[in-house]
């Protein structure tokens, strides 16, 4: 029997690991022929570790499993799937596809993960894997390249940039060498999308860039990627090797198209080095500090070369697109949204975890429906959208469907899609100067409007707080914010001001009183 067991980090950090040995010591004493896999997250944290089990049925699941569970888990029937009585049938799930919580998503980036062994290729090519490299060979550079626009697929790392579009102006640009970079830096606050694909299925983000290699004439990619997952980085790693065994990538794809190598660069964890320029210099072996664009990273990018620098989900999401076509993929979202997002939910929430789903979907469907309210089951004050640099949102304005353009007409950003909730006791005044801080401990250095904006704001919001000039200081952050955003040469200095001012507009009564103690969770 197939007993399933989560080494993604999350998993891993509540007991996976334990829980796994538990099992393989309830099966010896059982004599039970059990076979652990480790997969992925099926991305239902609060029922981690989720143990599933393959009956003739399909998989049926149990979580969160402690470790201290397994043996009764294992006399009541664990190894048969069947639900176990008292006091812990409440871990029973029954059939894991029809958790509501999975069945009501639209996984198409994350079809795979959770449900296969990650490091796998025949469990990958049985679950739709290589279809998208084995068409884009077959149809050739330039109709690639078409595919992808028509898919609608923006940069899932925020900008929501067009991916086709990109790697047009990569194919169409004249350089001896071009590069595939995935940007794997995943710094936002709240997100998680990056780690879980590499833990759970690194091969798609191979089949990705090699899709992306051959839809351009790049013949090198680099997987940059931050040192705080090690997990993530040693899976991929292997994934590469098992690739290059298969004779995926390497000399020639899939044994028949043009050269293409992918490596692994590890960077010691500056979150401006998820900044594209940055983290171009960072790989080049300097230290990471942004570099003015243009030329833009398509006409100049890796070591002076066209490069197509891509969030890691824009890349994994390349084969589904060309695997089950650009119309397909295009049929989901709202607007100038196409396909999914893969949404993290975080912070203080009942059901977090991921959540892929089409565009279009309100806020507040996310946070009180899918994400049950908070976890506390206090009232939701906030919630942050887009990592530190996104604004947050109040209550009243979970009408907004997640899209690009939604967002960007209330002041906010979806960011790379994470969802970070807090309840009543949030101070947004104290949200407010860590906006500034974080800025001011992450800067680069090298624009005056982030590298000392941010410690004036700082300041500035001290004062507010202390009820010093209150009106006067408030004008001022608006007026350091203003500048901020205008004169700042990326997105770290230049969307400061989005947490800053959406805590100022939104929630006036916290800078309007003494700051309150910090809450206890
Ligand atoms: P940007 O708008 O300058 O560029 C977006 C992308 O499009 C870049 O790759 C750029 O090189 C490319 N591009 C722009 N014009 C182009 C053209 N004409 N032809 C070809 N390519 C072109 O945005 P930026 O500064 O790269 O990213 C800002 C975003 O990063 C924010 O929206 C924020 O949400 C996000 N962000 C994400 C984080 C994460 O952890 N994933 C962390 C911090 C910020
Ligand atoms: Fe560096 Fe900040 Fe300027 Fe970006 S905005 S270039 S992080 S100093």
């Amino acid at each position: 029997v197939r007993v399933f067991v989560p080494l993604d980090s999350a998993a891993v950090a509540v007991g996976a690991d334990e829980v796994a040995a538990a099992l393989a010591t309830a099966a010896a004493r059982l004599g039970r022929s059990v076979e652990i896999v480790r997969n992925g997250s099926r991305g239902l944290f609060w029922l981690e570790p989720l143990v599933e089990v393959e009956t003739p049925a399909g998989r049926v699941a149990y979580g969160p499993v402690a470790q201290g569970d397994v043996e009764a888990l294992a006399a009541d029937g664990l190894f048969d799937g069947l639900a176990p009585a008292g006091a812990l049938a409440g871990l029973f799930h029954g059939p894991t596809a029809d958790i509501a919580w999975l069945k009501s998503q639209q996984r198409l980036t994350f079809a795979r993960c959770g449900i296969i062994d990650p490091v796998s290729l025949a469990d990958y090519e049985a679950n739709g894997g290589l279809a998208g490299l084995r068409h884009a060979l077959e149809i050739g550079p330039a109709a690639v390249v078409q595919a992808v626009t028509e898919s609608g697929l923006r940069g899932r790392g925020g900008a929501g940039f067009p991916t086709g579009v990109k790697w047009k102006t990569v194919a169409d640009a004249a350089g001896e060498r071009k590069y595939i970079v995935c940007n794997a830096d995943e710094g936002d606050s709240g997100t998680f999308a990056d780690r879980m694909l590499m833990e759970g299925d690194p091969i798609a983000l191979i089949e990705g860039m090699a899709i992306a290699g051959f839809a351009v004439g790049a013949t090198q990619g680099y997987i940059y990627c931050r040192s705080e997952y090690p997990v993530a980085i040693a899976m991929t790693n292997r994934a590469i090797e098992i690739a290059r065994t298969a004779g995926l990538i390497g000399a020639a794809l899939m044994g028949r198209g043009p050269a293409f190598d992918i490596e692994v660069r590890v960077g010691a964890g500056a979150y401006v080095c998820g900044e594209e320029t940055a983290l171009l210099e960072s790989l080049e072996g300097r230290r990471g500090t942004v570099r003015p664009k243009p030329p833009l990273p398509a006409h100049k990018g890796l070591f002076g070369c066209p490069t197509v620098i891509n969030n890691l989900i824009s890349l994994a999401t390349v084969p589904v697109i060309l695997a089950r076509g650009a119309a397909f993929y295009r049929d989901f979202g709202m607007g100038r949204s196409r396909g999914t997002m893969p949404v993290q939910l975080a912070g203080n929430v009942r059901h977090g975890g991921l959540y892929e789903t089409a565009f279009g979907i309100t806020l507040g469907a996310l946070v009180d429906e899918i994400g049950g309210g908070t976890a506390t089951g206090r009232p939701v004050k906030a919630v942050q959208v887009g990592g530190p640099l996104g604004a947050y949102f109040p209550p009243a304005l979970f009408d907004t469907p997640f899209d690009y353009e939604a967002f960007a007409a209330r002041d906010g950003l979806i960011g790379h899609g994470g969802v970070v909730v807090f309840d009543d006791r949030v101070d947004m005044a104290a949200q407010a100067r860590f906006a500034f801080e974080f800025c001011a401990h992450e800067s680069c250095g090298k624009c005056t409007p982030c590298r000392i904006g941010s410690t004036r704001g700082v300041e500035v919001i001290d004062r507010i707080v202390a009820d010093i000039d209150r009106a006067e200081n408030l004008m001022l952050v608006e007026d350091l914010c203003h500048t901020m955003k205008f004169g700042s040469l990326c997105a770290l200095g230049g969307f400061t001001p989005y947490p800053v001012m959406s805590a100022v507009r939104h929630f006036p009564d916290d800078f309007d009183r003494p700051a309150l103690p910090a809450a206890a969770e």
